[in-house]
């Protein structure tokens, strides 16, 4: 029986999730290719659902950094309080969706994480040209995030690519197609260059060990990412 071949046993084939979890361990970041963690049908779903959610645009990060991109918010993760969703029924649809048994069983997995892990903040990002994320930590938004996740949701587009420095002289530049996640740690800076043409979106999300109210203190009065 093809049993491989249907969506649910890629998702949970522990040998490919081992393998992803070996290379995040070992470099702080890993794409995850398309159609394991995410289907065509959630990614049309996901489409669908982020249409309903209203956006603003973001100029200024949780640390001062610099950025230009348009965000909408599902998940939020104020200081001082815990994560809540955004208002609607669409927010919660997306993240009952990513919040899936299977889904999260594979992301725990690739964390190798022996408790479970909760989705602290979420949001969407679009990046028409001239857009960018400056470098910036997500350790600094709030201390207990340990992983995010970006699932890429555009096809067609130049520049945007993710940029990672695990050390003042090291940078890998990613890339990843259309459908493919990448997940990095969050203690390592990290941007994403100005695209230059086409439009890049993403859904990312921020995951910890940890629930309850976000501990990060606030020394000044900057408009969060
Ligand atoms: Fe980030």
């Amino acid at each position: 029986m093809a049993r491989s071949m249907n969506d649910k046993s890629r998702l949970l084939s522990e040998e490919v999730l081992t393998k992803y979890r070996i290379e995040l361990l070992v470099k702080g970041t890993v794409v995850i290719d398309p159609q394991i963690l995410f289907t065509q049908d959630d990614l049309a779903k996901i489409d669908q659902l982020q249409a309903q959610i209203p956006e603003e645009q973001v100029r200024e990060g949780d640390a001062g950094d610099l950025h230009s991109v348009f965000v909408k918010r599902v998940r939020v993760d104020p200081p001082g309080r815990a994560p809540s969703n955004v208002s609607g029924t669409a927010s919660r649809q997306l993240m009952g969706l990513l919040e899936s048994r299977d889904r999260s069983f594979a992301l725990k997995k690739i964390f190798g994480a022996s408790t479970d892990y909760v989705v602290r903040r979420c949001q969407m990002h679009r990046m028409p040209p001239g857009c960018f994320v400056g470098i910036h930590l997500d350790a600094a938004s709030d201390p207990d995030f340990d992983y995010s996740v970006i699932v890429q949701l555009a096809r067609d587009f130049d520049g945007g690519e993710f940029v990672v420095y695990p050390t003042k002289y090291e940078q890998h530049v990613f890339r990843p197609p259309f459908g493919a996640v990448l997940v990095t740690t969050c203690k390592v800076r990290h941007e994403v260059k100005p695209v230059s043409r086409g439009e890049r979106r993403s859904l990312v999300f921020f995951c910890s060990k940890r629930g309850g109210a976000n501990r990060r203190i606030i020394e000044s009065s900057t408009a969060g990412l």
